[in-house]
């Protein structure tokens, strides 16, 4: 019998229910924070005179061997096993014997794998940060080329007012941003070591938990047994956060994908990140931004299904939370992947400039400037704004622009209008007149490429 509770039981689990209960083929993941668990743990008996020095080095070195045999591929996984501890504890009595059963004194598997995954998630914030941080840069990037770049902005996907491709990509850098800003509150919140909860309600060895948090990097141990053993809320809270991140990548790759379209041909994605048909010739697809698009629902998903396994969970440990594992390692490996892949894609697409200008300029994006115009030269912006939509409906009718009415057309509709009305709706004028903060006039824009740069290089 593999596994570590046959005392009391008088018949072996039924196969099906052994299969049902067991968690290894997936837990298996977390075999790197269960060996370190485990040695910090044995580090602390020992120093408490709960393990004599003997006891806990041979364990120490025990766990040390099965760490480097799982990485070399020396030793796998056996379905023999219920879940990674008990594998573990099996092994290392397999190596060194009876001593090897003392390593779960005063501990449980409930804090254990508390333990476990809090640590999984740690490494993972510290994994997504980085890609984060890297997809900054990207962006950052082109930023910093497309000053200039002038493009429609958009509301309703009708064109609006005029900005820079600079920023519109720096609202997505703002976006990326708090997503950072987000992972490092929820580590700061995480920050509490569950080891030493036992399996609710502590124990009665002298264990000191001080230790075992400090060694394991936490600033300090949980302050209440029972939440340190079925506190499920910061995993709920990365959850969210991947969920929010998925969907800033989800609006972005859905801009990729309409302004690869052929209707907007604002961008061309490179070869390498596009996909062809097999019936089409003509065809090349932006796949890559569409799965990024489409693996939203799964990342929403876990967030949906954790909350849901936990709303009706009673104190303390309940099985449910074993739940938490593979709707965590799929969400976490799907935002990552995105993150990756939608990273090397905007980092090779060629922008077409000069569609996004002509585009700016033919869909009466300065509109709004003309009415300015009017208000500047002591027209009230209710009429200036009447006046310029006429015009708007005049240009219609001839299939044009505002800028290429003649001087006349201009002034039939008031007499304000003078020569400089030309200079004061051209694209660029439109742009570079919008400099309060965070706007996209190249001054406001480099004092914000400015600010962003120095970010990246403090955090
Ligand atoms: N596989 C379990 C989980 O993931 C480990 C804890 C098991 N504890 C217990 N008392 N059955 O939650």
């Amino acid at each position: 019998m593999a596994q570590l509770w046959g005392g009391r039981f008088t018949k072996e689990t039924d196969a099906l229910v052994k299969k049902f209960n067991d968690s290894l083929p997936f837990d298996q993941r977390l075999s790197a924070q269960d060996i370190l668990g485990s040695v910090v743990h044995a580090a602390m008996l020992g120093k408490q005179g709960i393990l004599s020095d003997e006891e806990t080095e041979r364990i120490i070195e025990g766990l040390g061997t099965i760490k480097a045999d799982l990485e070399s591929g020396k030793l796998q996984f056996s379905d023999a096993y219920e879940d990674i501890h008990s594998f573990v504890e099996a092994q290392l009595i397999k190596r060194i014997g009876e001593t090897g059963k003392k390593l779960h004194t005063g501990r449980s598997r409930n804090d254990q794998v508390a333990l476990d995954m809090k640590l999984y998630v740690r490494d993972e914030i510290q994994e997504m940060d980085a890609l984060l941080k890297h997809f900054l840069t990207t962006i950052l990037k082109v930023m910093e080329e497309n000053l200039d770049t002038y493009m429609p902005g958009f509301t309703h996907l009708q064109k609006a007012q005029p900005v820079t491709l600079a920023h519109h990509f720096g609202a997505y850098f703002e976006m990326f941003r708090r997503d950072r800003e987000r992972l490092s509150s929820i580590s700061q919140r995480m920050d509490t070591c569950p080891l030493g909860s036992g399996a609710l309600a502590g124990t009665t060895y002298p264990l000191d938990r001080e230790f075992t948090a400090k060694e394991l990097g936490f600033i300090r141990p949980s302050r209440n047994s029972m939440d340190g053993v079925s506190d499920r809320d910061y995993l709920i809270e990365f959850l969210s956060a991947l969920s929010i991140c998925q969907m800033h990548l989800s609006r972005f790759a859905e801009e990729m994908i309409l302004w690869n379209s052929n209707e907007y041909r604002f961008v061309e994605l490179d070869d390498a990140f596009s996909t062809g048909s097999s019936i089409m010739p003509q065809k090349k697809n932006p796949d890559i931004a569409e799965l990024v698009r489409g693996k939203t629902g799964r990342v929403y998903g876990a967030l949906t299904a954790l909350l849901t396994t936990m709303k009706g969970i009673p104190l303390a440990y309940n099985k449910d939370m074993q739940e938490d594992k593979e709707l965590s390692f799929d969400a976490i490996d799907t935002v990552k992947n995105c993150l990756r892949l939608f990273d090397g894609c905007v980092a090779t697409m060629r922008f077409r400039k000069d569609v996004m200008a002509a585009s700016a300029r033919n869909g009466f994006t300065n509109a709004t400037d003309a009415a300015d115009y009017l208000v500047k030269k002591g027209v009230p912006f209710r009429d200036a704004h009447g006046i310029a939509g006429a015009l708007v409906l005049r240009c219609i009718d001839k299939g044009c622009a505002l800028d290429d009415l003649s001087l006349e057309e201009f002034r039939s509709y008031s007499d304000r209008f003078d020569q400089d009305i030309y200079d004061a709706i051209s694209l660029k004028t439109c742009v570079e007149k919008r400099l309060t903060p965070g706007a996209p006039g190249r001054a406001a824009m480099e004092r914000a490429v400015q600010e962003a740069r120095e970010y990246l290089k403090e955090s």
